[in-house]
């Protein structure tokens, strides 16, 4: 007998594969849009990746604007000043091309200029307002987000140092794209923090307290993935078939989310990239061993076994074997002593807390603080 049900959105069409960015060109055409911002990253404009999908969208017969201001942990301010620049040209369309920063930031403005406001977090409390967004056709160049898959967006308030996850049903995407070939020139780090990112949403979908079969599913299939082509796509860059394993790890686990949650690592990483602007994968790899253990206790026989049963370490001796491998007890973050009771108290009542395995009381999460990063 299945316990319980099973409520299950996947609200984004996907098209998955290599050589698939074609697919802008097409859809462009099919739905008649005429004027198409790229949201996008410098970095990518200065490797002539964003050019491509500049190419395929005016194939598709728009016009088009690049915003290539696109930035790790976007903000409040970045959407403002994205609207305040895309606005004259009124795109029917947008593209978020990059890593999750690029895609939530281009979620961001999409629902600012559809209400014709720069102000997203106002727009965020107005509990009356009807939330509808310019269509966004997202194309990961990193494989770790998932946000091409899902209505969330992650926005940093530079004022109080939070990282405000918005997200509405009218947020998601209206078309991902998920191109494997757009990550081959991905530095090695990136490929690692952004992977380790992919992993956490798939283990904390996994333990969530909302998990269903469906999400369980993609869930353990997003890990596999991970732990058979993180090295190789790491150290061998180039190896397409480790890309798109990758590439499909983070779709899986980001539809995974999307269904039950994240957790407790993602609960206080916010905190510390709210802060400090510390990378988002970084920080949560950092985070992924040391709240497993702080979790296991609260994970379901069934569920340990499963993980466990991935290799013949245990999971906990897998994510230690992986920081170790790859380097990251090296990588230092630094949080201040001053600053750790807000952000434990923050972490607490985060969103993604609720879903977490174990209730974690604001003395553990800064127990676990201080035991994971350096504090000064
Ligand atoms: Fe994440």
């Amino acid at each position: 007998m299945i316990k319980g049900h099973i409520d299950f959105t996947l609200p984004t069409r996907v098209t998955f594969g290599s050589g698939k960015l074609i697919e802008l060109r097409e859809e462009i055409a099919r739905c008649s849009f005429k004027r198409v911002a790229l949201i996008t990253s410098k970095d990518l404009v200065e490797l002539k990746l964003a050019e491509k999908a500049v190419v395929a969208a005016e194939q598709g017969g728009a016009k088009t604007l690049v915003f290539s201001r696109g930035a790790s942990n976007p903000t409040t301010k970045l959407v403002a000043e994205g609207v305040k620049e895309l606005g004259p040209f009124d795109p029917d369309c947008l593209v978020g091309f990059g890593g999750g920063s690029a895609i939530d930031l281009a979620k961001g403005i999409g629902i600012c200029l559809s209400h014709r406001t720069q102000d997203i977090k106002a727009l965020q409390s107005n509990q009356e307002i009807e939330v509808r967004s310019i269509p966004v056709i997202c194309i990961p160049t990193t494989s770790g987000t998932g946000s091409e898959v899902n209505y969330w967006a992650v926005i940093s308030d530079p004022k109080t140092n939070e990282k405000l996850s918005i997200g509405h049903p009218a947020m998601a995407p209206h078309l991902a794209i998920v191109d494997p070939e757009l990550t081959l020139t991905l530095p090695r780090k990136i490929t690692l923090w952004t992977g380790l990112d992919a992993l956490t949403h798939a283990l904390e979908a996994y333990v969530s307290i909302l998990s269903n079969r469906p999400s369980g599913l993609l869930a353990l299939e997003a890990i596999k993935l991970v732990l058979e082509n993180l090295g190789r796509a790491v150290n061998h860059g180039e190896d397409l078939a480790a890309r798109e394993h990758m590439a499909l790890a983070s779709l899986l686990a980001g539809a995974a989310m999307q269904q039950v949650g994240l957790g407790l690592i993602h609960a206080m990483s916010h905190q510390v990239s709210g802060f400090y602007d510390t990378p988002h994968g970084l920080t949560n790899a950092k985070l992924l061993a040391p709240v497993f253990a702080f979790n296991l206790p609260k994970i379901p026989q069934e569920k340990r076994a499963s993980l466990d049963s991935l290799s013949e370490m245990s999971f906990q001796e897998v994510l230690t074997e992986i920081d170790q491998r790859h380097g990251l007890t090296d990588e230092v973050i630094t949080v201040r002593e001053s600053d750790l009771e807000v952000m434990s108290n923050r972490a607490a009542t985060n969103l993604n807390a609720k879903t977490n395995p174990r209730h974690p009381e604001p003395s553990e999460i800064e127990s676990l603080y201080r035991s994971t990063f350096t504090v000064v």
